[in-house]
């Protein structure tokens, strides 16, 4: 999918017709992204994920799966983001992104103010952002941050909200991996106001 050059995406020409438009940022092996594009043949999807080993994995799902309602960047979501046009998505996920864990990495994770601003100007009033992390530390990150922001809403109401997956949940090897180690996810559903 090319975002090169100035103004916005047309994203209805991308498809060939309108619906609802999904996106997944680092999709890493695309379990997840393809399992939702199957799913959810009426929706619109895209994805980015600059690891061309993870780029790969998702063609292949998209190969088997025969998925036609699925657009791919390699490359940075934020250059995406930035070329989406106003109110455009309706859901929005980032599930387990890199921890960046050391203090001086920190700046580095994609959750921060600066790309929720970016979130909250393409999100549609009442679009949803799904964010997952099996770090505690990153958990507390973007629960500050996002908290924090005028544009989201936080939708938990009780422990089990954060604490057990979504109704629409898809496991993919990264996690299936980390709770094989001890670690336990959390999961974050903000709503864009
Ligand atoms: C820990 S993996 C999780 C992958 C996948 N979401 C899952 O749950 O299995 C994080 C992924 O985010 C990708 N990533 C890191 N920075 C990114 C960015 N700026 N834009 C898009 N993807 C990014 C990485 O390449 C990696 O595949």
């Amino acid at each position: 999918m090319p975002v090169e050059g100035a103004g916005r995406l047309d994203v209805a020409s991308l498809f060939g017709r309108d619906g609802e438009l999904w996106m997944e940022i680092g999709f890493g092996g695309g379990e997840h992204l393809a399992a939702q594009a199957e799913r959810n043949p009426q929706v619109n999807f895209i994805g980015c994920e600059p690891f061309v080993n993870g780029m790969a994995s998702m063609l292949g799902h998209v190969e088997e799966k025969k998925l036609t309602n699925v657009r791919l960047l390699m490359d940075d979501a934020r250059l995406l983001l930035d070329k989406l046009p106003d109110a455009s998505l309706d859901r929005l996920f980032v599930l387990f992104p890199d921890p960046w864990p050391k203090e001086r990495q920190k700046k580095r994770r994609i959750i921060s103010p600066a790309t929720l601003d970016r979130m909250a100007r393409v999100m549609k009033p009442g679009a949803r952002l799904r964010m997952a992390t099996d770090i505690a530390d990153y958990a507390r990150w973007m629960l500050m941050y996002t908290l924090d922001h005028p544009a989201f809403e936080w939708q938990a109401r009780c422990a089990v909200d954060f604490n057990v997956p979504p109704a629409d949940w898809v496991t993919t090897r990264y996690e299936t991996k980390t709770r094989g180690e001890g670690r336990k996810p959390v999961f974050l559903e903000f709503v864009r106001k």
